[in-house]
């Protein structure tokens, strides 16, 4: 449970000038170039752990604007497969041009997801916030309907979730399972933490029973530990699951189910569109005050 100050902390963020942001949230994100990325999938493959790379930006308000992240997300799986780094991207839909532009959204992710395909690769749509599900979930079927390289992410926090598993399930969908990151009003989403983790496994369990595979996204042990009963009591092989963590948190409990055998893949933002990413991993980190305080005395 984060202490009052670093709640307080955590609000204040916004007020505190980017440069302090940019040094503290250092370790959530891999660099800012694709160099950069591609060491840190190396060190990370020279430990056994998977990746996926994720090019930092969202909200794109214009078509114009929507068109180079599309271009960078098809160099990046080509770069992928010439630097021998998995082939595995997430994606943003927000980022090209879902809200100016939904069609053209739709063929630039069917172009990558076709590149991709092409290398025998994964792309991963992420979740944003409650106002994108609806056609975020509409772009996901109609790929899905032509590739099944495409994956997408559900939300345990919302309301809605167990109810769109249902509706998915003909498509048998290559999932990542998470809580959930957004501010959303209680009328979408589970305002309490025992609601959402128990939501986090019924899901997780009506995914499973559904015959997809899933990527448990989560740095909460017990919901780890919840999650490795519904994998034992099902007798999964690794082929159905896997463990999914965001570079730069809970390090020592992702070695130790690396150490356990279970397969993880672990999250690489990268790119110049570091500051509402890094904004949401701050307020989520249970100790923020103490590394923006360090940051500010120049000690961080
Ligand atoms: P919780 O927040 O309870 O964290 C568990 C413990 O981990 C905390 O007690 C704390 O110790 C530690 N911890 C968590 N965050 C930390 C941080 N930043 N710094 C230091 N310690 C930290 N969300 C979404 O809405 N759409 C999406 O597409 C995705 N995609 C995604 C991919 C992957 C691979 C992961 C791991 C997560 C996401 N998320 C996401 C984010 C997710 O919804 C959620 O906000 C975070 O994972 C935090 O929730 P936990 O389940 O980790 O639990």
């Amino acid at each position: 449970m984060p202490s009052l100050l670093d709640r307080t902390i955590a609000g204040l963020l916004p007020a505190v000038p980017r440069p302090i942001v940019r040094r503290v949230s250092s370790r959530y994100i891999a660099g800012e170039e694709f160099t950069a990325v591609v060491a840190a999938a190396r060190a990370l493959a020279a430990r056994n752990l998977r990746s996926t790379m994720d090019i930092l930006g969202e909200n794109t308000d214009s078509v114009e604007k929507a068109r180079p992240p599309a271009a960078a997300y098809l160099e990046l799986v080509n770069r992928q497969v010439e630097a021998g780094v998995d082939r595995n991207v997430s994606i943003k839909l927000s980022q090209l041009g879902l809200t100016s532009d939904r069609e053209l959204c739709l063929e630039s992710m069917r172009a990558i997801v076709a590149r991709s395909a092409s290398h025998r690769g994964k792309v991963r749509i992420d979740m944003e916030d409650s106002s994108l599900t609806d056609a975020t979930l509409w772009v996901f079927k109609t790929l899905r309907a032509d590739y099944t390289n495409v994956g997408v992410v559900l939300q345990a926090y919302l309301h809605r979730t167990l109810a769109d598993i249902a509706a998915l399930a003909p498509l048998t969908p290559d999932y990542r399972l998470c809580k959930g990151i957004y501010i959303e009003p209680a009328a979408v989403a589970i305002q309490d933490r025992a609601g959402i983790n128990a939501n986090f496994l019924r899901a997780l369990a009506a995914m499973f029973d559904g015959g997809s595979v899933v990527g448990i996204a989560t740095h909460d042990a017990a919901l780890i530990d919840g999650a490795k009963r519904l994998i034992a009591e099902r007798r999964l092989g690794p082929d159905r699951y896997e463990f999914q963590m965001l570079l730069g948190v809970q390090e020592k409990l992702r070695d130790r189910l690396v150490a356990e055998g279970h397969p993880l893949r672990v999250y690489l933002p990268y790119g110049r569109e570091w500051y509402a990413y890094c904004m949401r991993r701050l307020k989520e980190n249970p100790s923020v005050a103490g590394h923006v305080f360090r940051a500010m005395l120049g000690l961080g």
